[in-house]
């Protein structure tokens, strides 16, 4: 299925720029602080517009973004080239089949609910099969998730919001439906824009019960190190917060 199309994804900066993204690079530095040894190298998954990226780059990380959508990688490109950043280079690839040479990363992350992607827990372990090849040993896997306990709890619920983009002014309608037993709400996307572009996307939006990811995890030699809400990281993931943040050691062969 295609998501992140042209429309979308030169819609994306201007619909998340109210997004904290300094804040959380804050919380994912932390967390990349739980590997053994320093963290230099990571493989961003679906690494869009390197909207964490961008402000983690100056702590002395480099990045290698892949993510699905070509017109996003284009985005980053454009972004690397026009803002003269150094240290991230991105393509196009999927993560559910993405190999990456056997321990040639610090860490693996994944950005902004990106695992929410996944197409269940099949697709979920291919990721993590992935992560834990790129990793070396002592090296992280962190992302940002859903929790199945809050979202069963709280449904996401139907929206409009309009969004300024220099002169175009950007209306997306999100319908949402809850399908539990497939542990997924499926976003129906409209972006209307005033200079006449305009998509309809579906985005099938997968949450995760974190006992799941934990015997995913220890399935494929990594070990579950932290589990809190995000990006408040230093308290507990719980029913009444969607976001949680995980973090996975890659444990010695
Ligand atoms: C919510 S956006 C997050 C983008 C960016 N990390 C951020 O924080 O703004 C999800 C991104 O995941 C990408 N994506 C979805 N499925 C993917 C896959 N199978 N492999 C790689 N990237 C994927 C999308 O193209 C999109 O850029």
């Amino acid at each position: 299925m295609t998501t992140f199309d042209p429309v979308m994804a030169s819609s994306y900066d201007a619909m998340y720029a109210a997004k904290d993204y300094p804040r959380e690079a804050e919380a994912y530095h932390e967390l990349f602080q739980l590997a053994d040894g320093p963290v230099r190298t990571v493989l961003s998954f679906g690494s869009g517009t390197l909207g964490h990226e961008r402000f983690l780059i100056g702590k002395g990380y480099r990045f290698h973004g892949v993510d699905l959508s070509p017109t996003m990688v284009e985005l980053a490109a454009e972004r690397i080239r026009s803002e003269g950043i150094e240290g991230i280079t991105v393509e196009q690839g999927d993560m559910t089949s993405y190999q990456a040479a056997p321990g040639s990363y610090d860490a693996v992350a994944l950005f902004f609910n990106v695992v929410a992607y996944c197409d269940g827990l099949p697709d979920l372990e291919r990721v993590i099969a992935n992560a834990a090849t790129a990793l070396r040993s002592g090296g992280v896997l962190v992302f940002d998730a859903w929790n199945a306990a809050a979202v069963r709890k709280e449904p996401p619920h139907d929206r409009t919001a309009t969004f300024e983009q220099d002169v175009v002014t950007i209306t997306r309608a999100t319908t949402a439906t809850h399908v539990p037993e497939k542990h997924r709400v499926d976003l129906d996307i409209t972006i209307d824009r005033t200079d006449g572009e305009r998509t309809s996307e579906r985005h099938a939006v997968h949450y995760w019960d974190i006992a799941d990811i934990k015997r995913l995890l220890d399935a494929h030699g990594l070990e579950l190190v932290r589990a809190s809400r995000f990006p408040e990281i230093s308290e507990p993931p719980s029913d009444a917060y969607w976001a949680i943040a995980i973090v996975a050691r890659k444990r010695a062969a």
